[in-house]
């Protein structure tokens, strides 16, 4: 069986709702799934004064928060979060920022991994943050797999996106079919390869 967390934050749900879409599409493709938030950092005052982030945070307290047995126990990570100018969101950086102890231990090597991301705007910087996060997983000696090209979904100029599923809401609208269908595949192509990688360095072990 090959391992899946889905790693993200959300304030206002747009980023949570791809998490879900890749962690249904990784259980169909056959992995086990962890689907885990990042625990909040933000001041109650500012969670207060946007509804949509409180609504979501009550709507989501249930789901359970990221640990660094997650990190060790996947084979897979799928890694979400909003773009906050152009960079990924503070509250999933300082969950990274815990990794320190298991990466001095060789535990984050050959990790499969791959990002997604949310904006709301068309050139609201979905690659740098995307690309900010693949600064970390060079540090891991995790492989990153990008949806790329890789499939005719990828053709489609509202998806498209070959660094990683990119949700735009203007105003906030929640991703919708053609975001969703990007997502799966990229959840898809990411446990393909990473159950043949695990196969792979298992029969060379
Ligand atoms: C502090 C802050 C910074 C943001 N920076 C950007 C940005 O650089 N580019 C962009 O297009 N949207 C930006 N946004 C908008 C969010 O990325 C967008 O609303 C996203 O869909 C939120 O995802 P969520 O619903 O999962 O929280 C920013 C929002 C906030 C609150």
């Amino acid at each position: 069986m090959t391992n899946v967390a889905v790693i993200y934050y959300s304030s206002t749900g747009n980023v949570h709702k791809l998490a879900l879409a890749a962690a249904e599409s990784a259980e169909k493709a056959g992995a086990e799934v962890r689907l885990r938030q990042v625990a909040e950092l933000a001041p109650e005052a500012a969670i207060a004064s946007n509804p949509a982030w409180s609504a979501h945070r009550e709507a989501t307290k249930d789901i359970a928060v990221a640990s660094l047995d997650d990190l060790e126990w996947a084979d897979i990570i799928l890694f979400g979060t909003p773009t906050r100018y152009g960079l990924p969101a503070a509250q999933l950086k300082q969950f990274i920022d815990t990794t320190g102890g298991i990466w001095a231990k060789g535990k984050l090597v050959n990790k499969v991994v791959s990002s997604f991301t949310s904006t709301s705007q068309t050139h609201g910087g979905q690659e740098s943050t995307i690309l900010a996060l693949n600064n970390t997983f060079y540090h891991w000696g995790a492989i990153i797999v990008p949806p790329g090209y890789a499939d005719g979904i990828q053709f489609d100029i509202k998806n498209g996106n070959p660094y990683g599923a990119s949700h735009v809401g203007y105003n906030n609208e929640a991703p919708g079919t053609e975001n969703l269908a990007a997502i799966e595949f990229q959840a898809r192509r990411a446990v393909e390869i990473g159950t043949a990688l695990k196969r792979g360095l298992e029969a060379t072990a």
